[in-house]
């Protein structure tokens, strides 16, 4: 998977652009505020539609614009031309390979990113959503129909939670429970499976970046693991009944990441988690390129934040190692500390941001 040329027009502050990458190491540097993030984040839309930054669109089109512009040739298999217009009401129009696209997943499958931004620092330490996101790109990425299952399962959830407002007795929700409790099944099996398959990878990675740690990976599936779902549902008719919404469903799944025994969030700083949560990433990367062969972009904004320089040179020397077929985007405030990484790469192209404008060096 390879981003060969990406132009830019309507996009925070940058100046309309048209840029063309190195398929192995590009790196972006400048001041505060130049306008690396939103690279990354045009990057990131390109193959998710929407901002890894904030859920309202209109903040990242360029004030006094109507739309922003993405368009963009890269190859994943074969080449592919994609257009993006995203509007201040919200609307998207996607063209790929001058086909409309209607399904934002069908953009993910054909153009799959990965990103570390300062934005998931707090991956660990907040509440299960983003480890639930983090861990469903993993299976959606190693298994496409995983999707499937998980969209018939938020439906049965919604239609469920509508019966619940206007019913008397547990028996009338079940032509719902007996939708939901298979499909659940599915799906924790294949959480369940994925993280089995992660976990090691996961350590081999960790150990370079924290090497003292015991660290472990589990699952929580959404309902407490001494009952089955459908005791669960039952059991909690009531309490579901009177709020009108089912409280234990594998849409309250959580990855759980422990060190030591305990969750990683309560027991290592900040910069740990960052690396801890690296290492998450890069082994759910590796992972796919063994199930699928295939090597999903690398975004890493402000890679230096929060790391100390002996971690930030342990990782640089890690992304070194990585094979060249992964296409990996850098943005950083000072290049010195990338020199040595920059060494290990014969493609790298060097961008300069300023105000804005982005000038290949
Ligand atoms: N909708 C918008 N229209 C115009 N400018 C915007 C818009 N949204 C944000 N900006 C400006 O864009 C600039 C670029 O921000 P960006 O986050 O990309 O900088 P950066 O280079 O990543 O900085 P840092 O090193 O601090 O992370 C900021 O000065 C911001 O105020
Ligand atoms: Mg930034």
């Amino acid at each position: 998977m390879q981003i060969q040329t990406l132009a830019i027009q309507g996009l925070r502050n940058l100046l309309d652009c048209k840029l063309e990458f190195s398929p192995q190491l590009n790196i972006f540097y400048g001041d505060n505020g130049a306008g690396k993030s939103s690279i990354v984040e045009s990057i990131y839309i390109l193959g998710n539609g929407r901002s890894f930054r904030t859920a309202r669109h209109a903040k990242v089109i360029k004030q006094g614009q109507e739309a922003l512009t993405l368009f963009s040739q890269f190859s994943q298999e074969q080449k592919h031309q994609l257009g993006l217009q995203r509007f201040r009401n919200g609307d998207i129009q996607i063209k790929l390979d001058g086909e409309k696209l209607k399904k934002l997943s069908d953009l993910s499958k054909t153009l799959p990113l990965q990103i570390l931004a300062p934005e998931q620092f707090e991956l660990l330490s907040k509440g299960p959503a983003g480890r639930r996101k983090l861990l469903d790109w993993g299976v959606f990425h190693v298994e496409h129909s995983f999707l499937n299952h998980w969209q018939k399962a938020l439906k049965v959830l919604l239609q469920r939670n509508q019966a619940l407002k206007r019913c008397r007795s547990y028996a009338e929700l079940t032509p719902w429970d007996q939708q939901l409790i298979p499909l659940s099944e599915t799906i924790n099996q294949r959480r369940r499976y994925y993280i089995e398959q992660l976990e090691p990878i996961y350590q081999r990675v960790l150990k370079q970046f924290l090497p003292e740690l015991d660290a472990t990976l589990g699952l929580y599936p959404g309902w407490k693991q001494n009952e089955t779902l459908s005791e669960v549902l039952q059991r909690q008719f009531e309490s579901d009944r009177k709020t009108g919404f089912t409280h234990s469903s594998i849409q309250k799944a959580d990855l759980k990441v422990l060190v030591n025994e305990q969750l990683a969030a309560e027991y290592l700083s900040r910069g740990q988690q960052k690396l801890v949560t690296i290492a998450l990433k890069l082994a759910q990367l590796e992972l796919m390129q063994q199930l699928t062969d295939r090597y999903p972009v690398f975004l890493l904004d402000d890679i230096g934040a929060e790391l100390d320089l002996h971690h930030q040179q342990v990782l640089l020397n890690f992304l070194a190692e990585q094979p060249k077929k992964q296409q990996i985007f850098i943005t950083s405030v000072h290049l010195d500390p990338l020199k040595s990484l920059i060494k290990g790469y014969n493609g790298v192209k060097l961008f300069h941001v300023e105000h804005g404008a982005i000038k290949q060096q």
